[in-house]
């Protein structure tokens, strides 16, 4: 997608160096960084300057593949082992990092040219499923539409393009009129921060909303569809995603409005047979307790926003029950959230 006019992926390697969009930095900044070694692309992971299912996918592709590289050949398979443990222990929940590195160490264990190129074909692969969404999903849209979606599943979430935003990226191409209400999504405001930052680069008409409001949009008739993301999506139709959305979609669910996942099948996990056996990630208390931004003069402040001697809890993302998911927008076409259905798109 483009930035001040110039396209950009979210993520890319050259040689032997990732580099990507820093994401904590945005809206407020645009840099890019550089990872020269797999510790760093696994820092940039945890850190979360790269986020997002396939983003974080394509991080650990290139993590595995630099692995491969930095590999001394007296104690190859030693070294490529501790790092993937490393890569696969920076976040438990995002199903496309262990997809994508489970590929990339396959076939390195043959050819470091084939680690490299598994690698780049995972990050194209990432963005040729996203633009196929964006085709499928905007068959739902129709001229007028208000549309809620929750955290970020745009282009930053992806290497392009993005899952839940493709599909309106699509609509508004093709010229239809959409009004997008972005939930903020606090803790880290992905929402606020990243989808807000990308539908005003896009042109696309949207308002950011809290957290708590959607329902009431909802109810005076304002949001006629969701469409989220997923991080993990279970054999069952399960689908693990930012916290919060469940309640979006028990919302939805009661006033009749119809809630679609958009995922690439690389965000299936045939292993986990129910929403119920998928990690999820918490995180630092410190993400709820402060907030970071720029005052007027653009100085970068950290500030508390609750009580100092409260604890907190944060889970980064929930589980929407099948049930309540009207369809999953996926590359090969929208599909049920079923076994069979999903023993199908995997086949
Ligand atoms: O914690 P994050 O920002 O890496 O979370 C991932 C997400 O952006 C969302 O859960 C998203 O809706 C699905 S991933 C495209």
């Amino acid at each position: 997608m483009k930035v001040n006019g110039k396209n950009y992926r979210t993520i890319w390697m050259e040689d032997s160096t990732v580099k990507m969009i820093e994401q904590t930095l945005l809206p407020f900044e645009f840099k890019i960084i550089e990872c020269n070694t797999y510790s760093e692309t696994c820092d940039a992971i945890r850190t979360m300057m790269v986020r997002g299912a396939g983003a974080i996918g394509a991080a650990a592709a290139f993590a595995m593949a630099q692995a491969f590289m930095q590999a001394p050949p007296t104690e190859r398979e030693a070294f490529v082992l501790k790092a993937r443990k490393e890569i696969e222990g920076t976040r438990p929940t995002a199903q496309n990092l262990f997809y994508a590195v489970n590929r990339v160490f396959n076939v390195g264990a043959n050819s470091l040219d084939e680690a490299i190129a598994e690698a780049q074909r995972i990050s194209d692969e990432d963005v040729e499923a996203s633009q196929a969404i964006g085709k499928f999903g905007n068959e739902l849209i129709y001229d007028g539409m208000g549309i809620l979606t929750h955290c970020n599943a745009g282009w930053l979430a992806f290497v392009d393009y993005g899952t839940a935003l493709s599909p309106i990226y699509t609509a508004h191409h093709e010229g239809k009129k959409v009004m997008i209400y972005v939930d903020e999504t606090r803790p880290r405001s992905q929402g606020a921060r990243l989808t807000a930052w990308e539908l005003h680069n896009e042109g696309v008409p949207h308002a950011i909303i809290p957290d708590n409001a959607a329902a009431y949009f909802m109810w005076i008739g304002k949001i006629k569809m969701v469409i989220v993301g997923a991080d993990r999506i279970a054999a069952n139709g399960d689908v693990a995603n930012k916290i919060g959305t469940f309640g979006k979609a028990l919302a939805a669910k009661a006033l009749g409005i119809p809630f679609y996942v958009a995922a690439p099948s690389s965000t299936f996990d045939e292993n986990c047979p129910s929403g119920r056996d998928i990690p999820i990630e918490f995180r630092s208390p410190s993400e709820v307790h402060y907030q970071s931004g720029p005052d007027k003069r653009g100085v970068q402040h950290t500030i508390r926003v609750c009580s100092p001697t409260s604890e907190a809890m944060n889970p980064a993302f929930d589980v929407t029950p099948a049930e309540y998911i009207t369809g999953i927008i996926t590359e090969k076409g929208i599909i049920l959230p079923n076994a069979e259905e999903i023993k199908k798109l995997l086949a």
